[in-house]
């Protein structure tokens, strides 16, 4: 194994700490500053790691980001070449606005196994470890993709329900599967947990579905294939400069589905701490001067764990 308990055991205090760098900020209405601070702990404490690492999801390219964008170098190059997907505020509306769901995320993989992706939308679908692989897809109608859910799992469409972001984008599909009698859970935005959602039967939904950030489905991707869950995404090009940035990345085929293992491939870690409270895991809580965080950490084809820590930022 070349990704060590040690790192395991850092990345939890990097994104405990990036979500501690929020708290501040959180119901304060200043998105871009509660990312700009959680940016800034994780990228300081991921350049301290023994590490050859690579960003290849950040907060978007060198033009338009000053940290932990795509590309950067991080670590202190003693240790494995790995490579990187950064999503230090999933939701930034969450904090911004005291919302449940906002969460600090890394993924990790070897050199070379993690896809490089650009900034622009995914259509997505994924489902639970319990549906065979390959099974739904995303150029299937939602009423077949409801059928083969329905005839693997017996269960009836008024039993399955699809987690979707409230999007306009997403009209045709909403009003399809309310034809189709299936039930839906509504987010609002962070469609990183809502994906994550499929992975247990606790959370209730069956199947994750429609069209997100492209980085966000990447991330998603590297949690799910942890957890050796289905997700499947093809990016989505509005321009002709969407396209050119993300040929230079490696994209050459516009129109191409990814399955999960052409998204991450070998040994990888996501690692998501809470900033505000939601369905997968509680909020920062502050006590006295310490901080108490709840980190999910998933390490390939491990159970989900959720480890609770105590984490100070002094
Ligand atoms: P940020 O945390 O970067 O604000 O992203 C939140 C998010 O809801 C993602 O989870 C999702 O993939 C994307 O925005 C959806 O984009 P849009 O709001 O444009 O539909």
């Amino acid at each position: 194994m070349k990704l060590s308990e040690e790192l395991l055991n850092n990345l939890i205090e990097i994104t405990s700490n990036s979500a501690i760098a929020c708290y501040p900020y959180i119901g304060k209405n200043e998105k871009i500053l509660a990312d700009k601070a959680a940016t800034d702990v994780m990228r300081h404490q991921l350049n301290k790691l023994n590490i050859n690492g690579k960003v290849v999801i950040g907060e978007g390219e060198l033009d338009e980001a000053p940290m932990l964008y795509i590309g950067e170098i991080l670590g202190n190059g003693n240790g494995p070449e790995i490579d990187i997907a950064v999503d230090p505020v999933e939701g930034t509306n969450f904090v911004a606005k005291n919302l449940p769901g906002s969460m600090s995320v890394l993924a990790v993989a070897e050199k070379g196994n993690l896809l490089n992706a650009p900034e622009t939308y995914m259509d997505k679908i994924a489902t639970g470890n319990h549906i065979p692989k390959g099974s739904l897809d995303i150029d299937f109608t939602v009423e077949k993709n409801i059928n083969i859910y329905s005839e693997i799992t017996k269960k009836n469409n008024s039993e399955i329900t699809v987690c979707i972001l409230k999007r306009p984008r997403h009209e045709e599909i909403i009003s399809e599967l309310k034809r189709l009698n299936v039930n839906i859970k509504f987010i609002t935005d962070g469609d990183v947990s809502g994906a994550l959602l499929v992975s247990d039967k606790k959370f209730n939904v069956d199947i994750f579905m429609g069209i997100g950030g492209g980085p966000e489905g990447v991330i998603a991707a590297a949690a799910l294939n942890t957890l050796n869950c289905n997700f499947q995404g093809r990016f989505l090009f509005k321009s002709t400069e969407d396209k050119s940035r993300a040929n230079k990345m490696g994209i050459k085929d516009f129109n191409k589905k990814y399955e999960i293992n052409e998204i991450i491939k070998g040994e990888s870690i996501f690692c998501a701490t809470g900033i505000t409270s939601g369905d997968l895991m509680n909020g920062v809580i502050k006590k006295n001067d310490k901080y108490v965080t709840e980190t999910i950490i998933t390490h390939n084809k491990s159970e989900l764990k959720l480890i609770k820590k105590v984490a100070s930022l002094t």
